[in-house]
């Protein structure tokens, strides 16, 4: 069976790592392409050469070249400006705006039939980007930042129960950024409500902490933003479509009119298979839930109204 190909776009702290991750659960043949010469290149011949380590037989290039991800199987956009001490993901917009349409335009001139996972910030509006440079339906293109979010709160809440974070689910919904929902009454632990095991006062202070988990790791790191878990959340989004698995996760899709939403990248649970976005799934929420996620939405409009991709 031919092997599967995945080209990772910027090859800093969040590609590099998505590439590990795929390499070491043997997803896919890799492509890791940079604008910077030479860290692409060094960079995968490092992953390679720890294959036999781990026992995965996978290609892995790095490359400045486009030519060389022709054919992708699914395309995932990590390039981009991160975020420094006393920035928040806004403050990325123009830079990230140039470089998104850029890459955009260039990887789906290589890999017409890619599937593309945006993660350059701010996400919301830079998924928005792609999808408008791309042109594509919004089927292949899906931006990562739910299954981050929601990450982050499942461990935040194995920690306050001191369970297995495997018995955890979460939901986040909305943009990616200070307004983002993290949804407690569908939060479960093996199958029970948080809200059934949780105090509210604490349960809000751990939904606080969620939203302001990015913030958190960059005042630790001062040079730079996560990456471990951004990269992990990414690669989970690449393995549910290379499997097929029709997998929920919730994810930055392109809404039209589901949540009373129209035109606008907002986090919502969706199915990805192997046509990346099958179905966006519509939960009943509170009169209050709704206004946090149009009030979430109405943060990601203006932003995608300062680059015209409203
Ligand atoms: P980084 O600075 O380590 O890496 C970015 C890479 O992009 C650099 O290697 C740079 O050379 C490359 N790049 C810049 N312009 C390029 C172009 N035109 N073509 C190809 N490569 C180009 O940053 P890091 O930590 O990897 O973060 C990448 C992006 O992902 C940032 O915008 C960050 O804010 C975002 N992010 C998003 C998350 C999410 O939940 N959606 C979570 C974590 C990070
Ligand atoms: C994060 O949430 C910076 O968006 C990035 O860690």
């Amino acid at each position: 069976m031919k092997r599967k190909k995945v080209t990772v776009i910027g090859a800093g702290n969040v590609g590099a790592t998505a590439a590990h991750w795929i390499a070491s659960k043997e997803l896919a043949d890799v492509v890791l392409i940079d604008v910077v010469e030479g860290v692409p290149q060094g960079k995968a011949l490092d992953l390679l050469q720890a294959m036999p380590v781990e026992k995965r037989d996978v290609a892995i290039i790095g490359t400045n070249d486009y030519a060389d991800t022709a054919n992708s199987d699914i395309v995932v956009i990590t390039a981009g400006i991160a975020r420094k001490p006393g920035m928040s993901r806004d403050d990325l917009l123009q830079t990230n705006y140039k470089i998104m349409s850029d890459v955009a335009e260039k990887a789906l001139a290589a890999s017409p039939n890619a599937i593309f996972i945006i993660v350059s910030n701010p996400l919301d509006a830079m998924a928005q980007t792609a999808f408008r440079k791309l042109g594509l339906p919004r089927e292949r293109v899906i931006g990562m930042a739910g299954v981050l979010d929601s990450s982050r709160f499942r461990t935040f809440i194995a920690e306050e129960l001191e369970v297995s974070v495997e018995n955890v689910t979460a939901f986040v919904l909305g943009g990616h950024g200070d307004t983002m929902v993290p949804l407690s009454r569908y939060s479960t632990v093996a199958g029970i409500p948080i809200t059934e095991l949780i105090e509210p006062a604490k349960l809000k202070a751990l939904e606080e902490r969620t939203a302001n988990g990015g913030a958190e790791i960059v005042k630790h790191l001062k040079t730079g933003s996560a990456y471990y878990a951004p990269s992990a959340s990414a690669v989970e989004m690449v393995e549910a479509i290379l499997k097929d698995k029709k997998k929920i996760l919730p994810c930055a899709a392109y809404l039209q009119g589901e949540y009373g939403i129209q035109g606008l990248y907002v986090g919502v649970p969706c199915k990805l298979g192997a046509n990346g976005l099958e179905k966006i799934i519509e939960i009943k929420l509170t009169a209050e839930e709704k206004v946090a996620l149009q009030k979430s939405a109405d943060a990601v409009k203006e932003l995608c109204s300062v680059i015209g991709v409203a």
